[in-house]
């Protein structure tokens, strides 16, 4: 399964991605920039942060920032806003049944709190990553689906209450839409039914009245199927004034795909509904090797979705997934591709880090 799991997500990627991008020119140089914007560059993320008025985020490693100082150091320096990349999905906190695990999620929320880093609090249904006591349970019959409902609101309650206060944003559901449009089949919609969505954000409301609630999805920022269908459920969840009140792009592309060009106007949907926006899980990846050509396409991907979020008043977010080349996901899940981070495996900042501090308001 494990083999198998890059392929369907590659292909899922893939299949329904845009057609290949031209090569761009060299980036300028980080101080080239400054006089073609007037004004200083910022010296970090933090201070760009604070100029656009938009957090800056990145999913952290929980291991990387329990073994390595340079991780750590570079992360609370560089960002104030962080998502657990792992540690708080279900399999990590309950792989067991009752038995919680919070370790990791708790060092992940300690150090943001001693590092004036909000949290964005990452996922709590999802049809990936549960633990399999619970698959395995729906799948033998052992556990019904009266029992599957009342499992879902214990971990939605434990979970959010747990953390109550300490997490701005929880991703409340991941992913429930496919490429094609339709609600993603999952266990959750195949025994709950498509009311489900609607009952994790109350439960997630009820454990924290001042939390964000999110809806989040990749591809969100070109595929039509999936942007239509989403729209359908934020709007009838809001017609049903259900407790929902944002949206999260994740933000995976790849240079080999044109830029979604209509990403600005496909936020500015959501955020006319009245949702806050995030970009959550930002990466571009590329075909290796590596050339100075392809780091200068991914700077130009980089800038455009930060400037994206920049352009919208309500875009609150900007989250990277994984700073740095040496924890990306990319390379184990995408044969021959790599390289998508902001930094490379020394978390020397590439082109993109750069041109990411050359973003203004507006
Ligand atoms: O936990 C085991 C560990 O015990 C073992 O030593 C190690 C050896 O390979 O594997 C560990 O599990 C891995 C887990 O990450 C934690 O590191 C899994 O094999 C691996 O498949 C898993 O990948 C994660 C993936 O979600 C799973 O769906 C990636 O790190 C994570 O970046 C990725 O994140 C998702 C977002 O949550 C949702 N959006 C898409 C994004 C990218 O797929």
């Amino acid at each position: 399964m494990k083999r198998l799991l890059p392929v369907l997500a590659a292909a899922a990627f893939a299949l329904a991605a845009p057609l290949p991008a031209p090569a761009l020119a060299d980036p300028l140089p980080p101080d080239a920039s400054r006089a073609a914007h007037g004004g200083r560059t910022p010296d970090n993320l933090r201070e760009l942060a604070r100029k656009l008025g938009v957090r800056m985020g990145s999913a952290v490693n929980a291991t990387a920032l329990a073994e390595e100082a340079d991780y750590r150091r570079v992360l609370n320096r560089e960002f104030d806003h962080v998502t657990a990349e792992n540690a708080m999905k279900w399999e990590s906190v309950e792989p067991q049944r009752g038995v919680y695990a919070w370790e990791d999620a708790d060092a992940v929320v300690r150090n943001a709190l001693r590092n004036r880093q909000q949290v964005r609090g990452h996922t709590l249904v999802w049809h990936n990553q549960i633990p399999a006591w619970l698959t395995e349970g729906v799948a033998d019959g052992s556990i019904d689906a009266a029992e599957l409902r009342k499992i879902l609101r214990d971990h939605i309650m434990t979970e959010v209450g747990r953390y109550r206060g300490k997490i701005r944003a929880w991703d409340v559901v991941n992913e429930v839409v496919d490429d094609d449009g339709n609600l993603r089949q999952s266990i959750w919609l195949t025994h709950l039914g498509p009311g489900y969505i609607a009952d994790a954000f109350r439960w997630a409301h009820q454990a924290d009245p001042r939390a964000k609630l999110y809806i989040n999805d990749y591809n969100l920022e070109w595929n039509t199927n999936k942007i239509n269908t989403t729209l359908g459920i934020v709007k009838d969840l809001k017609a049903q004034r259900v407790p929902i009140h944002g949206i999260g792009f994740q933000g995976h592309l790849g240079i080999q795909y044109d830029y979604p060009g209509d990403f600005a106007d496909i936020m500015r949907q959501f955020t006319d509904l009245g949702l806050e926006a995030a970009i959550t899980e930002a990466d571009v990846r590329m075909v290796l090797p590596v050339t100075p050509e392809k780091l200068a396409t991914q700077a130009d991907y980089y800038k455009r979705m930060l400037s994206t979020c920049a352009a919208n008043k309500r875009c609150a977010e900007f989250t990277v997934w994984g700073y740095t080349d040496r924890h990306s996901w990319v390379p184990d899940w995408f044969e021959g591709e790599g390289a998508a981070c902001i930094m490379d495996e020394n978390l020397t900042p590439k082109p993109a880090y750069h041109a990411l501090l050359t973003v203004r308001r507006g």
